[in-house]
C-alpha cells in the first residue's frame, strides 16, 4: 500500500459546487455480481477509488475479460479460471466476502480470504455463513481462508437475518438468484446500495420481489444475462460535502445527489440550526453567520443516521457551543478519529459507545494519522478549519472511498495536496 499523506493549510473559505461520484458500496457488490453470468456487463458512474480498482483487478485475475476506463467498467467472466479471490482484496475485507455468494451460486465452490476485523471494530460475518449453509453450502475456515462448496446447486432458503447486515443481505441475495427454488429473506438491510444491487440483478434477469422492504422473495434462475447499469450516487460522499458546507463560512452546493438518501443527516443539521435546501439532485447546507446548537444522535441502520457519517459529524460538533453526544450502535470501535481530533484541540470524551463532544474548540493544525476510511474524511474536514498546517498520514485510507477528494476540495478553494511520504 502506497505511503501517502495529505497536507492542508486550513482556514480557507470554501465555496462553489462539487459533484458526487458513484457509490463505492453499490459498485463493490455489483462488480462481484458479474461472477453470476457468463455474459458481459457494463457499469457507468463507477467511482475510481482503490476498493473498486482492487475488486476489478481481482475479477480479472479470476479470469474475467474487462476494461476500466474513466468511470465506465465492463466485465465478462466467461469461465472462472480460479475460484480463489486473490490476497490483495483481503484489505477491503468486504470485497472478498462479497465473492462468496456469487462464486457458490455460479461455480459451486469458493475460496476467499477470511476477512479479519478492521479498524472500526469486529466485522463479523456469521450471518453470511449461516444463510449459505442453510442453502446447502459446506463451509469451513482453513488457515485464513473461507473454503466453501456445494454438491450440485444451492437451494432456495427461508432465512431471517438475526441482525441488520448490508453485505450479508447482498451476499445471500446474490446466492439466491441462481439457487434451485424460491428464497425468502427477512430482516434485510434497507440501505440504498441494496436496492441498487437489486436493480442490477433484475436487469440481469433475476426475479426479486420486495425491493426497499425488509422481506425479499427471490425465485432462482438457471442462468443470468449480462446487463448495463448506472451506479447510484454515493450518499456518504454526499453527506461528507454537505457537512463541509456547514463549517465556518463555507458555501457548498453538492450536485448529482439523491437528497432522500441523506434525510437523516439533513434532519440533524436542520435541528442544529443550519440552513438546509434541496432541489431535485442538489443539496446545500450552510451555517455561515449562524449559531448552531449541540445535538444528541445515535447511529442506526438505514433509514436512521448512518454510521458512515458519524466521524464527519463529530468534527462539525467540535465547532458547536455546548455539549453534544453521539452514540455509535453499529460498530464497536468507531471513535478512533476522536483521539486525532483531540490532538488538534478538540475536547471529545469517549464513554463506551458514546462520544461526548464539548465545543466550541479552536482546532490547530498538526501531524495526525488516518485510521480508517471515514475517520480520514473527518480529519480532512478538521484540517480545513484548523489554524495552520495539518499533515494526515496513512492517507491511502481516504483514496479507498472518495474519488479525487483533494481535487474536488481544491476546486472549492481549499489548500490541500496529497503527497507520497
Ligand atoms: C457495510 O459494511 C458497509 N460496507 C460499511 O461501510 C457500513 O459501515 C456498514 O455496511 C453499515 O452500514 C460495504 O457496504 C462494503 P454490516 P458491512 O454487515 O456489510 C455485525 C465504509 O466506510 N454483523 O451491516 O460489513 C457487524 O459486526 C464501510 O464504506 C454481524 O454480527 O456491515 C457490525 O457490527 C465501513 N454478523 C454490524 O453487524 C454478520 O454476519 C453491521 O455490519 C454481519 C454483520
Amino acid at each position: 500500500m502506497k505511503k501517502l499523506k495529505i497536507v492542508i493549510n486550513g482556514n480557507k473559505k470554501l465555496c462553489g459546487s462539487v459533484r458526487v461520484s458513484g457509490a463505492k458500496n453499490a459498485a463493490l457488490p455489483e462488480l462481484a455480481a458479474t461472477i453470476l453470468s457468463a455474459q458481459e456487463s457494463r457499469f457507468y458512474n463507477v467511482p475510481r477509488v482503490e476498493d473498486i480498482k482492487i475488486m476489478y483487478n481481482a475479477l480479472r485475475q479470476m479470469g474475467a475479460d474487462g476494461d476500466f476506463s474513466g468511470n465506465t467498467v465492463s466485465l465478462r467472466l466467461a469461465e472462472i479460471k480460479s475460484p480463489l479471490a486473490p490476497r490483495e482484496i483481503v484489505e477491503t475485507t468486504r470485497a472478498s466476502l462479497l465473492m462468496l455468494g456469487p462464486l457458490l451460486a455460479r461455480h459451486g465452490h469458493a475460496r476467499v480470504f477470511s476477512p479479519g476485523g478492521c479498524a472500526i471494530g469486529d466485522r463479523n460475518f456469521d450471518f453470511h455463513l449461516e444463510g449459505l449453509r442453510l442453502m446447502g453450502a459446506e463451509i469451513h475456515e482453513d488457515g485464513g481462508h473461507i473454503v466453501a462448496s456445494v454438491r450440485n446447486r444451492l437451494k432456495g432458503v427461508h432465512y431471517s437475518f438475526p441482525g441488520k447486515t448490508v453485505t450479508g443481505t447482498e451476499n445471500l441475495l446474490m446466492a439466491a438468484v441462481l439457487a434451485d427454488g424460491v428464497s425468502e429473506l427477512r430482516n434485510c438491510a434497507l440501505e440504498p446500495e441494496v436496492g441498487d444491487l437489486i436493480d442490477l440483478l433484475t436487469g440481469m434477469g433475476a426475479k426479486i420481489e420486495g425491493k426497499n422492504s425488509e422481506t425479499l422473495i427471490i425465485t432462482g434462475q438457471t442462468s443470468l444475462f449480462g446487463a448495463q447499469h448506472s451506479i447510484i450516487p454515493d450518499r456518504i460522499e454526499m453527506g461528507t460535502y454537505v457537512i463541509a458546507g456547514c463549517l465556518g463560512y463555507n458555501e457548498i452546493m453538492v450536485e448529482n445527489t439523491i437528497p432522500d438518501y441523506i434525510d437523516a443527516l439533513l434532519a440533524v443539521l436542520t435541528e442544529m440550526g443550519a440552513e438546509v435546501a434541496t432541489w431535485d439532485d442538489k443539496v446545500t447546507a450552510r451555517a455561515s453567520g449562524l449559531t448552531l446548537s449541540p445535538v444528541s444522535i445515535a447511529t442506526q441502520p438505514f433509514p436512521g443516521y448512518p454510521t458512515d457519517l458519524q466521524a464527519q459529524l463529530t468534527t462539525l460538533l467540535t465547532q458547536v457551543e455546548g455539549r453534544s453526544r453521539i452514540t455509535e450502535n453499529i460498530f464497536n470501535n468507531r471513535f478512533q478519529h476522536a483521539r486525532e481530533l483531540n490532538k488538534m484541540g478538540a475536547d471529545i470524551i469517549i464513554e463506551n459507545n458514546v462520544a461526548v463532544i464539548r465545543g466550541k474548540t479552536v482546532l490547530t493544525g498538526g501531524d495526525i494519522r488516518a485510521t480508517d476510511l471515514r475517520a480520514s474524511a473527518a480529519l480532512v474536514l478538521a484540517g480545513l478549519i484548523a489554524d495552520g498546517r495539518t499533515v494526515i498520514e496513512n492517507a491511502y485510507q481516504l483514496l479507498r472511498g472518495y474519488e479525487d477528494l483533494p481535487g474536488k476540495l481544491q476546486a472549492l478553494g481549499a489548500d490541500i495536496t496529497i503527497i507520497e511520504e
